[in-house]
């Protein structure tokens, strides 16, 4: 099984302390290969938030040869890890810089059914924030969440007891993920997932021309097909369906009256109201 770790941490730290118990577990439950992709070996500029990526196509991105290097490696994984101990209430600049340049997936999804696993090591005051912006791009994204485990360690020797409880937390989790692994499991997106596959399919089609990328994947995988009820084929009921068609329609209207459309008509740039 091929696991790759995205690492948006220090080599010696924390976290890599917890992933690389969490593998040494995960081997000894099976053939596990999990290569390490520290983020600091591959330097990415940061965003500069030229929007090109999601406008007119991630390939127009400043930094893409450095970013789609690391794309190709999530493709061709089995499993993949996210790992970053909590700075500040949040992922590691680092790893924000990381989720920058991938942030395009949440328009244009692509990694349906991976299966991902987030790390970190952080306290539980910080586990909602350092998780948050992982989650959401792995939501958007496509990806199956495994699961996620936070590990609050001390700067301070802990005892045997404090050090079995979060061994025994991880041995937990790289089972987990480890199963979750083995299992061929259905697409079945949440509603969220499928009321953000409507939204982006309407804002597409009001303004085709500077959503360029958008509404071009859109058409490619049929979306403005009758029968289109998401971006791949995948368990959605008949509810959860008329409901999302429903909340489309009200927005596509909501969203009608606040543009100029004129303006609108004649643009084909990424847009920006002057006040
Ligand atoms: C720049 C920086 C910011 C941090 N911010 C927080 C924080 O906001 N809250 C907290 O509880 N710990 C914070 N920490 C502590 C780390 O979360 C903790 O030491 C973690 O285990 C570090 O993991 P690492 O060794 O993989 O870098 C911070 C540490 C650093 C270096």
């Amino acid at each position: 099984m091929k696991i790759l770790a995205i690492m948006g941490c220090r080599k010696d730290g924390n976290t890599s302390e917890i992933v690389k118990y969490f593998e040494s577990k995960m081997k000894s439950l099976g053939e596990v290969n999990l290569e390490y992709l520290y983020l600091s070996d591959y330097p990415i500029d940061f965003c500069v938030g030229c929007h090109n990526c999601i406008f007119i196509g991630e390939d127009k991105c400043p930094h893409y040869d450095a970013v789609r290097g690391i794309e190709n490696k999530i493709l061709s994984s089995d499993g993949i890890i996210l790992a970053s101990p909590g700075y500040m209430f949040s992922v590691t600049g680092i790893m924000k810089n990381f989720l920058d340049h991938v942030a395009y997936n949440c328009h244009r999804p692509k990694y349906f059914g991976k299966k991902i696993y987030l790390i970190s090591s952080c306290t539980k005051w910080q586990e909602k924030t350092v998780f948050g912006p992982m989650e959401a791009w792995t939501s958007a994204a496509g990806f199956k969440l495994s699961g996620k485990t936070y590990v609050d360690m001390l700067p301070l020797p802990f005892n045997d007891k404090e050090l079995n409880m979060r061994r025994g937390k991880l041995d937990k989790a790289a089972l987990g993920f480890w199963s979750d692994l083995k299992t061929q499991a259905e697409l079945k997106p949440v509603m969220g997932n499928i009321i953000v596959f409507h939204v982006f399919r309407t804002l597409c089609k009001i303004a085709p021309n500077i959503l360029r990328a958008d509404y071009h994947y859109f058409k490619e995988i049929k979306a403005y097909d009758k029968n289109s009820k998401w971006y791949v084929p995948a368990r959605i009921s008949f509810f959860s369906h008329r409901f999302a068609t429903f909340m489309e329609k009200k927005m596509e209207k909501e969203i009608t009256k606040l543009i100029d459309i004129e303006k609108l008509n004649g643009e084909t740039q990424v847009y920006k109201n002057k006040l």
